[in-house]
């Protein structure tokens, strides 16, 4: 029998009150994690999600931070190593987008998109690795990348590309730290039934019709499998993988349906 027990590991998680969080915030604590939570969201509305969820208050800690704010991410992070000096999984998963079309998105918008999914995951990386490097912690940093990296798609031209730039950080950062012993992946979901991609699935047919398009399996993924994923890749099972993508999609990035 193959069993995973994370023994009281902690494991910070940015964005870790959204919809997919809570999936793989569920399934970490019921396989014995601690975790690090990191949200822009207050400590009142952290405790009531967390409550609703039913973490236990002994299995989290919280901290409520602007992650495009690359100062007080840091801060986090040192605090973080303060409590738990031997932390090696950092989960650099906040992102998201709501539809913008290039030709109506103001230059501003656009830019505070990319900022959120690419510059923010380069400020995680480099207060980590700056911590691992000292402390001579051979840890793993995973991203969450999303199918939009490689299908290119429609009214997400800033989300998209800023998704595609992190999966080719991810894989510069493998290399340059697999010295070290540390290690870079990322998890990749297809369209979840989840989160914001929810909101624009229900209101909007055309996006709708999309993305049941080129899913070749006709159906958008769930949480939960995306739970799964994240747990594979910070136990055991998963040490020898390195500077990978791992897609959870139902073959959505393969494309052949476009
Ligand atoms: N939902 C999907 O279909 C889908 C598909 C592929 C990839 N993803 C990726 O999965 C991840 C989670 O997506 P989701 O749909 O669960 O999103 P979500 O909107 O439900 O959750 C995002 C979380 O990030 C937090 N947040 C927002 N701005 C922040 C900031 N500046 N600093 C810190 N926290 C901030 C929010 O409070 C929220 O809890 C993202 O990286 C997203 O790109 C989602």
């Amino acid at each position: 029998m193959i069993g995973i027990d994370f023994g009281g590991k902690p494991i910070l998680i940015t964005g870790g009150l959204g919809a997919i969080a809570e999936h793989i915030v569920r399934k970490l604590v019921m396989a014995g994690a601690t975790v690090i939570l990191v949200d822009i969201r207050s400590e009142e509305q952290a405790q009531q999600t967390l409550g609703a969820w039913q973490i236990p208050s002994s299995s989290y800690l919280y901290f409520s931070a602007d992650v495009t704010d690359s100062s007080m991410l840091g801060h986090v992070i040192e605090e973080s190593f303060e409590r738990f000096p031997g932390l090696d999984t950092v989960l650099g998963h906040a992102g998201g987008c709501g539809l913008h079309p290039f030709a109506t998105t103001s230059e501003a918008e656009y830019e505070r998109i990319f900022l959120f999914n690419y510059f923010a995951q380069t400020y995680l990386a480099r207060a980590v690795l700056a911590q691992w490097m000292d402390r001579k912690i051979p840890g793993h940093l995973i991203f969450t990348s999303s199918y939009v990296a490689r299908v290119p798609h429609t009214q997400v031209p800033s989300y998209a590309s800023a998704k595609a730039a992190l999966e080719n950080f991810a894989r510069c950062l493998a290399l340059e730290y697999a010295s070290a012993g540390i290690r870079v992946n990322a998890i990749s979901p297809g369209n979840v039934a989840a989160g914001s991609s929810l909101k624009v699935f229900d209101k909007d047919p055309a996006y709708r019709e999309f993305v049941l398009r080129v899913s070749p399996m006709g159906k958008r993924n769930s949480p939960e499998a995306i739970g799964d994923a994240f747990v594979f890749l910070c136990s055991p099972l998963a040490s020898e993988v390195n500077g990978q993508v791992l897609s959870v999609d139902f073959g959505i990035g393969v494309g052949y349906r476009l």
